[in-house]
């Protein structure tokens, strides 16, 4: 044992938990707590999302190092086991044509991946706004990559049945079909909107979900439930988050007050949702994804992940200085 080690081994025996230290024997998630990939920056994926494929999480998200509008823009990361990260650098870039819609300045936000097994491709969709319109223009925006960690290629950016997308996500549901969920109308409206075959474009197939001005979904199914956290509209401010439940993803949906419980509960522990990540094999057990996010250093914004609790259909999202994937096996759904 070197001296390092021993030292970090009696402060974890004595149970002190230090910025970066563990308490944990056991590779563990300190939610909000600086989170440096292999290479030792913080990881750098906001917003984001994670695919898995061939026992690899792909994690995407936005790439803010180097300015918020400039070039890159959709960062990966890859793990086998949710804890060590290697960054896999940009793998979408704005356009350096001043022609183009998704030119340097456009703004990239929340960016999805899914795989479509029909086509073969990997499918990016985010939110954009345009150079220059702040968030006017109020788009969704696709990509496609041939290969799962890129680089995908700008494809076009619509508003879905002429309605405004912000905020979004993309859910994949077992039948093989997938949503885009976004917030419309100024932000007042959570709408859910069935994919082409293709996954490269919307359908008609576009409802309601609540008028109550939402955003940051963050959606995910558990027995035969669909549920969907979501966060108020106040910038990058934190606030309380909901959840909304379903038995179809069509509707109709019911609200459910805050499922967070701790110090900052009322606050999403100072986060606001960005994806409910399900464990592989591992039914039951989901993760919720945050950003912490830090306006004047975007980069540097904090990853908050703690696991979910689901009793009769109920969500429970518990505050917790430090956990790790043991917490599924001693707290079975
Ligand atoms: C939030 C939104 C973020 C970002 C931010 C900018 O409401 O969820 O994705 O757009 O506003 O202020």
């Amino acid at each position: 044992m070197n001296k390092n080690k021993k030292w970090s081994f009696t402060l974890a025996a004595a149970g002190v938990l230090l910025a970066g230290s563990s308490v944990f024997a056991e590779p563990s998630f300190q939610p909000g707590a600086p989170w440096p990939a292999t290479d030792g920056v913080h990881i750098d994926a906001h917003g984001g999302a994670i695919l898995y494929e061939n026992n690899t999480y792909y994690w995407f998200g936005e790439l803010q190092t180097g300015g918020r509008r400039r070039l890159p823009a959709v960062s990966v990361y890859t793990s086998t086991d949710l804890y060590h990260w290697t960054n896999g650098g940009a793998v979408l870039t704005r356009s350096t044509d001043t022609n183009s819609d998704f030119r340097a300045g456009c703004t990239v936000e929340r960016p999805k991946v899914l795989h479509n097994p029909k086509t073969g491709k990997y499918v990016m969709w985010f939110h954009l706004e345009l150079a220059g319109r702040g968030y006017n223009a109020a788009r969704v925006a696709v990509a496609v990559s041939d290969t799962v960690a890129g680089p995908y290629q700008y494809v076009s950016s619509f508003r879905p049945n002429g309605n405004m997308s912000r905020d979004m996500n993309l859910y994949l549901d077992d039948d093989g079909q997938a949503y885009e969920i976004y917030s419309a109308r100024d932000n007042y409206d959570l709408r859910i909107c069935r994919l082409s075959d293709d996954f490269l474009s919307a359908t008609t197939n576009d409802v309601l979900i609540a008028g109550d001005h939402r955003e940051g979904p963050a959606p995910f199914k558990y027995h035969g439930r669909y549920y969907l956290i979501t966060s108020a509209c106040t910038g990058f401010a934190p606030n309380a988050a909901n959840y909304y439940t379903a038995d179809n993803l069509m509707g109709p949906w019911t609200a459910h007050p805050n499922p967070c419980v701790g110090p900052k509960a009322a606050t999403t522990f100072d986060g606001q949702s960005t994806a409910v990540l399900p464990l592989p094999g591992r039914p039951g057990a989901f993760i919720f994804m945050a950003d912490r996010w830090m306006p004047r250093d975007l980069k540097n914004s904090g990853h908050i992940w703690l696991p979910i609790q689901i009793k009769d259909g109920q969500l429970t999202i518990t505050w917790q200085d430090e956990w790790n994937l043991g917490w599924f096996d001693k707290n079975p759904q």
